[in-house]
C-alpha cells in the first residue's frame, strides 16, 4: 500500500500532473479534517477473574451497575468459549477459537504464557495491533498464567506502552501479590492487599493515558474474584485454592447471603455426565463452607466495584469520558454447589460459561440490552469496529451488535471446548484421583445456540458421553435428552417440532463445524454444510427435506481423552457437504 502510494505520488512528479496532485491533496485534506472532527474513541477494559453471571455477582456491585450497566448496554447472552483464565484470555485478545491459538490450558505444553509466545501472539495481538493503529496502550494486572518472576524478561510482553503485571506464582496471593512494571523487576506488595494495588496502578495509568495525545487502550484485570492461591499451598502443580480475601472494609457484609438455592444446588439426583454423575450429594458442612465461599467473593468485588468508581470519575473529570468506550467482563463463570459441584470453573454448564458483559460509550443507548448470542471471540473484532479498524480474516470472532446502527452478522452459536483436567477448588475439592484437587479427561466440545424459540446445549465429551439440554423447558440442565441406548419412547420429548434423532443429527454436524472451524466458517457454520441451498439457523436446517443428508454425516466423536489438542485423538474433521444442492443428493 505505502508502495503504491509512493509510486503513485512519485508518477504524480515525473507528468508534473500538477491539477492532478492537487485534487490528491484536497482529498487527503478532507480526510484529515474528518479525523480531527471524530478522533477514535478510547477504550476502557475491566477484566475480572472468574466473575459469573449465573449466581448473580452482578447484583452486589452498584457502582459498576450505575455507572457501566445503567450507561450502556447488557449483554445478556454474552458467552466464553473455553471455561478457564488463559486459554479465553488468549481467544478474547486474539479473537480466536482455542482450537485455532491452540493455548488450551493454563501451562505448559499446551498452554500459559510459554505457549503464548512459542504460538507467535506476542507479536500478533491485540494490545500490539491497537498500538499499530495509533493508539497507546496500558495494561495492568493479571495477563496469562504461567508468567511468572522467572520468565516475565523471556521476553517481555509487547504491546503495550506501560504495563504492570501479576506474576506467578503471586498472582492469586491476594496479601502477597507481586507485580512487574515496563521492563524493572518484580515488587512484592506483602502486607498490601492486591486489589488496593491495582487500583492505584490503574489510576495511575489512566493518567498517563490522559496526558498523552494519541487515542488509548487501558486495561486493567484485577485477580478477584478469584480464589487465594498463596504460594505455600502449590503443591506440584496441583495448587489448593481458598476462598479470595476481600478487603479489611468489607469483611462484614453480606453475612445472610447465600448461595441462590435454585434446582440444580446440590441436587438429590446425580445430573450431568462423566465425572459430574459421580459426585456425592454434599453435606450440611459442605454447603455451609459453600455459602461462605460464595460469600468471600461478593466481599472480594466490592474493591473492584470501587475500583471502577474511581477510574469512571477520573474519566469525568477529562473532558475525555464521552469519546470512551468502557468494557466491563470477566475471564470465564463460575460454579459454587451446582450440579453437587466443589467451586470452580472448566464445565460446560451455564455457570461456567455465562459471563457479565456490559458495554458503555458514544452512540449506545442508555440502560439497553441486548439478547444476541455474543462470545469473548466476538470483542477483538469489536474493538476493532469501535476503533475503525477493518477487521482480520483470521478472526474466528465478529464484531457485536453496539450501536443501534448495527450492520454485522447477529448469530445464534456459541462454541465451548475444553482440553484436560477439571479444576477443583475450595476446602473440599480434594475430591479427585488420590485426593487431587482435580479430574483428569474433562475434554469435551459442545454448541450452545439460543434461536427463536429454542434454547439448546450439545456435547460431546472424549468418551463418547453425550449431553442435550433443553434450556426451554430445563433451564438448569438437570435432564440430559441424549438417548442412552435405550429404545424410543412414546412420549420421548420433541424440539422445534422434530424428533430428537433429527435435532441430534443437526446438532452434531454443526458441532463437526464448529470444532475445526476457521474465519467465517466459525461465524456462518450452516454456509459450510448446504453451501449451495444456505440455511442460517438451526430452524431453517431442520427442513425435512435435509433429514438424508444430515442423517448421512460422520459424527462427531473422539479415539481417546487427550489432555491437549492432539488431533488424532479427535476422530473425523470433515463434514459431507452439499456442494451441488440437496435435491440433487449428491454430497462430498
Ligand atoms: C506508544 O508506543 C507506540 C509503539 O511503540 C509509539 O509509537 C507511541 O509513540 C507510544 N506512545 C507514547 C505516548 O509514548
Ligand atoms: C511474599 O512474596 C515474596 C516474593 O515476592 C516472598 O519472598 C515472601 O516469602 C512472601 N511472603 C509470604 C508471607 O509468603
Ligand atoms: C461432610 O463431608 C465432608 C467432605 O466429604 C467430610 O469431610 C465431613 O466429615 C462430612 N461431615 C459430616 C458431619 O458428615
Ligand atoms: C482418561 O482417559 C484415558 C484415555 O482415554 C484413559 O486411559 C484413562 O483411563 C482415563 N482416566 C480416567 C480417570 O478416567
Ligand atoms: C497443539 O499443541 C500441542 C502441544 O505442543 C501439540 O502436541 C499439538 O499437536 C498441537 N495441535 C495442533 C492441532 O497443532
Amino acid at each position: 500500500m505505502k508502495f503504491l502510494f509512493s509510486l503513485a505520488t512519485a508518477l504524480l512528479a515525473q507528468t508534473a500532473a500538477a491539477n492532478l496532485q492537487n485534487a490528491l491533496q484536497a482529498v487527503l485534506n478532507i480526510q484529515s479534517q474528518q479525523q480531527s472532527q471524530s478522533p477514535p474513541p478510547n477504550i476502557l477494559l475491566v477484566i475480572t477473574d472468574d466473575q459469573d453471571l449465573e449466581l448473580d455477582s452482578i447484583d452486589y456491585t452498584p457502582r459498576i451497575t450505575r455507572h457501566i450497566r445503567d450507561k450502556g448496554t447488557f449483554y445478556r447472552n454474552h458467552f466464553v468459549t473455553t471455561a478457564l483464565c488463559c486459554p479465553s484470555r488468549v481467544s478474547l485478545w486474539t479473537g480466536r477459537q482455542a482450537h485455532n491459538t491452540n493455548v488450551t490450558d493454563v501451562r505448559p505444553p499446551y498452554g500459559g504464557y510459554p505457549k503464548f509466545v512459542d504460538r507467535g501472539f506476542n507479536d500478533n495481538f491485540l494490545p500490539v495491533w491497537l498500538q499499530q493503529a495509533g493508539y497507546d496502550t496500558y495494561y495492568t494486572g493479571k495477563l496469562f498464567n504461567a508468567h511468572t518472576v522467572e520468565n516475565y524478561h523471556s521476553p517481555y510482553v509487547n504491546g503495550f506502552n506501560g504495563s504492570d503485571f501479576l506474576l506467578d506464582p503471586y498472582t492469586y496471593s491476594y496479601l502477597n501479590s507481586t507485580y512487574q512494571r515496563n521492563q524493572d523487576p518484580p515488587v512484592s506488595y506483602e502486607g498490601h492487599h492486591t486489589t488496593d494495588v491495582i487500583a492505584e496502578k490503574a489510576m495511575g495509568f489512566l493518567e498517563d493515558a490522559l496526558q498523552g495525545e494519541r487515542p488509548f487502550f487501558v486495561t486493567v484485570a484485577p485477580a478477584a474474584p478469584h480464589s487465594d492461591v498463596s504460594p505455600q499451598n502449590i503443591k506440584a502443580g496441583n495448587p489448593v485454592m481458598t476462598a479470595p480475601i476481600p478487603l479489611k472494609r468489607h469483611e462484614h457484609l453480606f453475612q445472610d447471603v447465600k448461595v441462590p438455592r435454585t434446582k440444580h444446588f446440590n441436587p438429590d439426583h446425580p445430573s450431568g455426565v462423566s465425572w459430574v454423575r459421580e459426585l456425592p450429594q454434599q453435606n450440611e458442612t459442605v454447603v455451609d463452607y459453600n455459602d461462605y465461599f460464595y460469600r468471600s467473593r461478593l466481599r472480594a468485588l466490592q474493591g473492584v466495584d470501587e475500583m471502577v468508581e474511581s477510574l469512571v470519575t477520573r474519566l469525568e473529570e477529562s473532558d475525555k469520558l464521552d469519546n470512551t468506550y468502557i468494557i466491563y467482563t470477566s475471564d470465564n463463570g463460575f460454579h459454587i454447589g451446582q450440579h453437587r459441584l466443589p467451586p470452580g470453573k472448566t464445565c460446560g454448564f451455564e455457570e461456567d460459561i455465562r459471563v457479565p458483559l456490559f458495554i458503555r460509550g458514544p452512540g449506545i443507548p442508555e440502560g439497553s440490552t441486548e439478547d444476541s448470542v455474543t462470545t469473548h471471540i466476538d470483542l477483538a473484532p469489536t474493538i476493532f469496529e469501535l476503533a475503525g479498524i477493518p477487521p482480520r480474516s483470521d478472526f474466528d470472532g465478529t464484531a457485536i451488535p453496539v450501536t443501534p446502527e448495527f450492520e454485522g452478522t447477529r448469530h445464534e452459536h456459541v462454541t465451548v471446548e475444553y482440553w484436560g483436567k477439571a479444576v477443583l477448588e475450595g476446602d473440599y475439592g480434594k475430591i479427585g484421583p488420590g485426593g487431587t484437587p482435580s479430574v483428569p479427561n474433562n475434554t469435551y466440545k459442545s454448541v450452545r445456540l439460543l434461536g427463536k424459540g429454542y434454547n439448546l446445549y450439545y456435547s460431546v465429551w472424549c468418551n463418547n458421553e453425550h449431553e442435550l439440554y433443553d434450556l426451554e423447558t430445563d433451564p438448569y440442565q438437570l435432564h440430559n435428552l441424549y438417548p442412552t441406548g435405550r429404545s424410543p419412547v412414546d412420549d420421548e420429548p420433541r424440539i422445534l417440532g422434530r424428533d430428537l434423532a433429527q435435532v441430534i443429527n443437526r446438532l452434531d454436524a454443526l458441532l463437526l463445524v464448529l470444532k475445526s472451524c476457521q474465519g467465517v466458517t466459525c461465524i456462518k457454520p450452516w454456509d459450510v454444510l448446504q453451501p449451495a441451498d444456505p440455511v442460517v439457523s438451526l430452524w431453517e436446517a431442520l427442513d425435512e427435506d435435509y433429514d438424508l443428508f444430515y442423517g448421512e454425516q460422520p459424527r462427531v466423536s473422539y479415539d481417546w481423552c487427550d489432555a491437549g489438542y492432539v488431533i488424532e485423538a479427535e476422530g473425523p474433521q470433515t463434514p459431507l457437504t452439499s456442494r451441488y444442492g440437496l435435491s440433487w443428493d449428491v454430497w462430498v
